[in-house]
């Protein structure tokens, strides 16, 4: 039995012109099987499994998006916790497992992205076993992914000794190193990429917190006690919210905690986390393209082009992202697509 804590407060820039602050990735129907948007996806891989209704943490501005995404696909949750400004996953995580243990509870958590990718639902579920047997025994799991690239948007994972009860300990972990480590990293072998996803008990990350970051757990606890309860929402106030350092998990406990464990994950797993990503996950034709809406193409190959309110015709390119919408339309390098986020940065500096 476990508690899922959604993450869904993220703004996905890199997935422009079709992910907006808005209206961004986690919300979009993004991997191409037509089973509903990432946030859906995300909830639906549970089932069949023994969990506690989810807590969800979004976005005060998405508030509505989120609560129409679980009524339009049936599913109930605890609270849908609401940010009233961006400060990255740790305090996201923190208000969770403090609202989690609210009665006086102490659940297992199973944090997840809701914006991942996984084509292989039985695989994560057989990880998820033995993640939480570990998390049972006192550690902060997190799920390994055999890396393929010196990716520098990841966390990078040493495995130490094998755990007898499953999983690696984790000798080291580096979050997003620069070009030359991460490719250090990889040729060494044995390292995985932080997928992202962990399972720990709650009060175990809030003890954590308590010891590496005090000053994120006492604004998380600040914001709690003037929080106002709506129907399902949990609106934390700015007031206090606002003065908490913004850091994600990875840098705050996963860096320094002794207690980490990782559960390697060969599952399909991708975070979509770029056009180039998504082309990656497939699927592809014989060309290497992916092609979606009306598209027509000609001598084009390993590109992915998206129309969705006009024709869009290619000739003799390669390698291209095109993607149209009905006010932008992105044309970019496939290996170039980590640099979108600048594109919003521009935009959003012009505005
Ligand atoms: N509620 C809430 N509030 N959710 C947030 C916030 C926030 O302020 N910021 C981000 N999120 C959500 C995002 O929507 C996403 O689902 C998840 O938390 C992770 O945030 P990202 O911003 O996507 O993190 P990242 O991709 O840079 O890095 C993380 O994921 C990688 C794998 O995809 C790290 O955990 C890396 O170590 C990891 O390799
Ligand atoms: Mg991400």
């Amino acid at each position: 039995m476990f508690t899922p804590v959604i993450l869904a407060g993220g703004s996905g820039s890199r997935l422009w012109p079709l992910s907006r602050q808005g209206f961004p990735k986690q919300f979009l129907a993004l991997d191409g099987q037509g089973m509903g948007s990432m946030l859906q996806r995300t909830l639906a891989r549970l089932d069949g499994l023994e969990h506690a209704d989810p807590l969800v943490v979004g976005n005060e501005q998405h508030r509505f998006v989120v609560a129409e995404q679980l009524r339009e696909a049936g599913r109930n949750c605890r609270r849908i916790i609401l940010e009233p400004v961006v400060r990255n996953t740790a305090p996201a995580i923190a208000l969770a497992a403090l609202e989690a243990g609210r009665d006086g509870d102490d659940p297992i958590l199973l944090v997840l992205p809701a914006d991942h990718h996984i084509a292989d639902d039985a695989a994560f579920r057989e990880a998820l076993l033995v993640a939480g047997r570990q998390a049972h025994a006192g550690r902060l799991v997190t799920f390994g992914i055999t890396p393929t690239h010196a990716e520098t948007g990841f966390g990078y994972i040493q495995c130490g000794d094998e755990a007898a009860a499953g999983g690696f300990d984790i000798a080291a972990f580096k979050e997003k190193p620069a070009a030359d480590l991460a490719e250090q990293y990889l040729q060494a072998g044995n390292y995985l990429w932080n997928s992202g996803i962990f399972m720990f008990r709650a009060s175990l990350l809030l003890a954590e917190l308590e010891c590496l970051r005090p000053d994120i757990l006492a604004s998380c606890r600040a914001a709690l006690e003037h929080a106002e309860a709506d129907r399902d929402f949990l609106h934390i106030p700015a007031e206090q919210f606002a003065l908490c350092a913004s850091e994600s998990v990875d840098y705050a406990v996963m860096e320094h905690t002794a207690l980490g464990l990782v559960v390697p994950l060969d599952a399909g797993w991708s975070d979509l986390g770029s056009w180039a990503a998504i082309w990656d996950a497939g699927p592809r034709d014989a060309e290497g393209n992916r092609l979606e809406g009306d598209v027509l193409s000609i001598a084009t190959c390993n590109s992915l082009v998206q129309a969705r309110h006009r024709l869009v015709a290619t000739l003799g390119v390669e390698d291209l992202v095109v993607i149209e919408t009905k006010d932008a339309v992105l044309v970019a390098h496939r290996e170039r697509t980590q640099q979108v986020k600048e594109i919003v940065e521009r935009l959003q500096a012009a505005q």
